[in-house]
């Protein structure tokens, strides 16, 4: 048990968690919290530099996860466990659970191997809460492509992003007490009472 918690935020591209993490900040600085908000991959000045290799590079599937839990263990080293120990809550815009759901269940790979690199890299640590933003993929597509540009995931077809989404339900069905699953269809309000009231039992 660290004093800090971690929370982290999950869903596909296009499912608002951008948005609502920028909320909850505001939301749990208000309640007196010592808050971060970082990113998966990313959150460090070399996580960063393996985001723009992992989002603008097409590249073998096993090299993915593999630089996803790169950035991972440098993030959990150099960011996410020394602030949990300070006291520092943090919120991290996606984390394990999206290696599951995108190179496992998008991509394929075998579940054996991901969860291999979780107990090499985070034994017996997980997010004390974990926010699955749930929508349809041909929904979350449509939002974000009115957004900006779309990186090397969000050109994925609408079938990868099923599998993505089967996965992450999954994931949430086996974990109900950790992954809270909040439809991001929903009005903006209606999730956000919802973010409360999960932010609430913890
Ligand atoms: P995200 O930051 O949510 O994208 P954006 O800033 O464009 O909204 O995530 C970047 C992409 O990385 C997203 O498409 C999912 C992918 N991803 C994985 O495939 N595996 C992982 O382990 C992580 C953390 C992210």
């Amino acid at each position: 048990m660290t004093p800090g918690k971690f929370i982290t935020l999950e869903g596909l591209d296009g499912a608002g968690k951008s948005s609502h993490a920028e909320w909850l900040l505001d939301h749990l600085r208000a309640g007196g919290r010592d808050v971060k908000l970082t990113r998966e991959p990313g959150g460090t000045a070399l996580g960063e530099k393996l985001r723009e290799l992992l989002l603008g590079r097409s590249m073998h599937l096993t090299t993915e996860v593999l630089l996803m839990f790169a950035a991972r263990n440098q993030h959990l080293h150099e960011l996410i466990w020394p602030a949990l120990t300070a006291g520092t809550w943090i919120v991290s815009d996606r984390f394990t659970d999206a290696s599951y759901a995108y190179q496992g269940g998008g991509g394929g790979l075998v579940l054996e191997k991901i969860e291999a690199l979780e107990r090499w890299v985070h034994p017996g640590f997980e997010p004390d809460l974990t926010l699955l933003f749930d929508l349809p993929p041909e929904i979350a597509r449509a939002r974000t492509s009115k957004a900006r540009a779309a990186d090397r995931f969000e050109q994925k077809t609408v079938e990868y992003f099923q599998r993505v989404r089967a996965v992450y339900l999954q994931r949430a069905a086996a974990s109900a007490g950790r992954i809270r699953v909040i439809d991001a269809a929903q009005a903006p309000d209606l999730v956000r009472q919802q973010i409360e009231e999960e932010i609430g039992n913890l």
